[in-house]
């Protein structure tokens, strides 16, 4: 039985993962969705795995307080860090972001994957690269951290003439695709692909697949763990965020385009990102 409370949460170290909740607006406009940016510890790139799984933790715990029926972790850096662990702390579900590479590779031989370094660096990323290898003997895959790109999005995003290519690893051969491996780096996917003069590939869509089957499915793991989940303070029909600011999840059930709720300290910022780039009215 499909829960008729609650909301799906999105989170990533900063704007990044504003471009996944995007595409889950567009293909699930009556859901209720939340966006928590952890902007004031971005970018997680080049930070340790602790300091990572610190700081996720921490956004998880928040999170928690609200009556979330699931997680969607729209980072690709704290997917590819914690996500295992999340899974085995929380009791919501949770979906991870993952670089497109299986996709790439099904376009043709030689395929380049940009992504933060810890992505890079991170036994999962590597097991991913080994699993499109056997399936695509084929494919020749090249991968490439970029240091300091998601952080020169997260200031510049929205600059007139910024050049963020000068961010971007040398064009050393003709690719046939790259891979997005980075939720912020959809942002510019149109300077990226110009720069290389092939197509962009990113892991949007299979996230919102997978959102889609799990909340279509008589979910197990959200019917029994909605109880203990603490619900947020309730005010009459309203409830009050984590912030402190009121909110009525009820009157979004009903009704086509539920808002999305921005939360964490960082709100007014990144739902000006989403209303600037995507053009949607929201809370
Ligand atoms: N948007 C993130 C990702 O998909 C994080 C980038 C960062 O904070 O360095 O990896």
């Amino acid at each position: 039985m499909r829960i008729l409370t609650g909301g799906v949460a999105f989170f990533d170290s900063g704007i990044g993962g504003i471009t996944v909740l995007d595409s889950a607006k567009r293909a699930l406009p009556n859901e209720i969705f939340y966006y928590y940016g952890d902007n004031e510890h971005a970018p997680y790139g080049n930070l340790t795995d602790e300091q990572i799984m610190s700081f996720v933790k921490a956004s998880m715990e928040r999170l928690q307080t609200l009556r979330i029926k699931a997680v969607v972790l729209a980072c690709n850096t704290a997917t590819a860090v914690c996500v295992e662990r999340l899974r085995k702390t929380y009791p919501f579900p949770i979906i991870g972001a993952e670089p497109a590479i299986l996709p790439a590779c099904a376009l043709g031989e030689d395929i380049l994957v940009l992504s933060t370094r810890a992505t890079y660096q991170s036994e999962r990323f590597y097991s991913l690269i080994t699993r499109a290898q056997t399936r695509y003997p084929n494919a020749r895959i090249t991968a490439k951290p970029c240091d300091l790109l998601a952080g020169v999005i997260e200031r510049n995003l929205g600059k007139a003439h910024f050049d963020f290519t000068k961010y971007l690893p040398t064009a050393d051969k003709a690719y046939r695709a790259v891979v997005l491996g980075c939720t912020h780096y959809i942002y510019i996917k149109k300077q990226i692909s110009e720069y290389y003069h092939c197509e962009t590939v990113d892991g949007n869509d299979g996230i919102v697949r997978r959102l889609q089957t799990l909340l279509n499915a008589d979910c197990e793991k959200c019917r029994d763990t909605q109880p203990l989940v603490t619900p947020p303070v309730l005010l009459g029909e309203n409830r009050v965020d984590m912030d402190g600011d009121i909110y009525n999840p009820a009157q979004s059930q009903i009704g086509k385009n539920a808002p999305i709720y921005f939360i964490g300290s960082q709100k007014q910022h990144n739902r000006l990102i989403y209303e600037q780039m995507f053009a949607n009215p929201c809370k």
